[in-house]
């Protein structure tokens, strides 16, 4: 077959090789996915030390990073990848939710290179990005299975039946799990982003020292809340100033009272709905205390686990292809007037009328 015919043939497929962008937060990132499965290249340039003097994310301090990392980035995916524009089947953006001006800089580029390329362009919802993670993993988890999707923005139980199908069965009334772990690592000055150093803190530390409240653990809903977890930190401290305690066991303590909720009300979504399996996605999937119980519960039960590797769970934009690559071969497809979406509706999935 002439290499021209071969090509035509393959351009007909606009999930073969994806380029995914991602700049819903604080890391510009960039990736080339070949077939939704196998990532070629996965460049993130983090923002982390621009950020952590102010102790959390600053908005237009991100937007500014953004527009001056991601166009690097993404030739440095398709370098890495070993591939040129030319190449590339299609383009998977992050449309929402997130940081509206963050969001823009990545839309605008995504816009620019799939026009400039007469490129098919997809919007993906930055929530089913963490799920699609997990179809990266070197086991993917069966389908239908259980996920605990918790990040610095979201904490959430999906039911997912299959690639892009998820049901959200629950999630926070309040603060996300991360941001939790964030705003206790601020009140005490240990540093940011919080979650690792309370993560490495905790392992030092004896969880059943200081005791936590464990929020909505028995309200038999698959809903979350935190913000009382970390008032409850608050006056904990405020009580004690100037007492002998172990910053190593307050964190244990702290993480402990939030895998115990997280596990627990994951495992109920998983045995009400009858499904064998349960996966962790999200920067909190991480968190080695999470991973373990998660596990344990897991091996109690039955059931069986996908823990991703710490690559796929903190963002990422393999996963933005992984999932646009599903959503570019259903035929969907993002206008260029389409907006960014800060706030998505409740349930993680983008609204049809962002899609074309
Ligand atoms: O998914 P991600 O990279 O970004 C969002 O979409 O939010 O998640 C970042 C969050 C932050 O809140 C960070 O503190 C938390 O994940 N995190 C952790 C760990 N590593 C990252 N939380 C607990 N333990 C960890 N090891
Ligand atoms: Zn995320």
């Amino acid at each position: 077959m002439p290499s021209s015919v071969a090509n035509a043939a393959n351009n007909t497929d606009p999930g073969r090789l994806v380029l995914g962008i991602e700049s819903s937060c604080d890391e510009s990132a960039a990736a080339v996915v070949a077939d939704g499965r196998r990532v070629l290249s996965s460049v993130i340039a983090s923002q982390i030390k621009d950020h952590a003097p102010f102790g959390g994310v600053v908005p237009e301090l991100a937007s500014r990073r953004h527009l001056e990392n991601l166009a690097p980035t993404v030739m440095a995916a398709l370098s890495e990848a070993g591939v040129t524009l030319d190449d590339i089947t299609g383009v998977a953006v992050t449309q929402g939710p997130g940081l509206i001006g963050a969001l823009l800089i990545g839309l605008n580029l995504a816009k620019a290179l799939a026009w400039s390329r007469e490129l098919p362009l997809v919007g993906v919802s930055h929530l089913e990005g963490h799920l699609a993670a997990l179809s990266l993993a070197q086991e993917p988890p069966p389908y239908p299975f259980m996920a605990l999707l918790v990040s610095g923005g979201h904490t959430s139980i999906f039911l997912v039946r299959a690639p892009g199908e998820q049901q959200e069965l629950g999630s926070t009334v309040d603060d996300a799990a991360g941001e939790a772990f964030d705003k206790v690592a601020k009140l005490y000055g240990l540093g940011y982003p919080g979650g690792i150093i309370i993560d490495r803190m905790a392992a030092a530390g004896d969880p059943s020292v200081i005791q936590l409240p464990r929020p909505r653990m028995h309200d038999g809903t698959l809903d979350f809340s935190f913000s009382g977890l970390k008032s409850a930190v608050v006056r904990f401290r405020e009580a004690n100033q100037g007492e002998d305690y172990r910053m190593e066991d307050l964190c244990a303590g702290f993480q402990e009272a939030v895998v115990e909720v997280l596990v627990k009300k994951t495992l109920a979504a998983a045995q009400e709905r009858g499904v064998g399996h349960l996966a962790l996605a999200g920067g909190v999937a991480a968190n080695q205390r999470l991973r373990a119980a998660m596990a344990e519960a897991a091996a109690r039960e039955g059931l069986g686990v996908t823990l991703p590797p710490l690559a796929l769970c903190t963002d990422n934009a393999a996963m933005i292809a992984a999932a646009g690559c599903h959503h570019l071969r259903a035929g969907r497809r993002m206008p260029l007037e389409a907006d960014a979406i800060s706030r998505l509706p409740k349930g993680g999935a983008l609204p049809a009328e962002a899609l074309a």
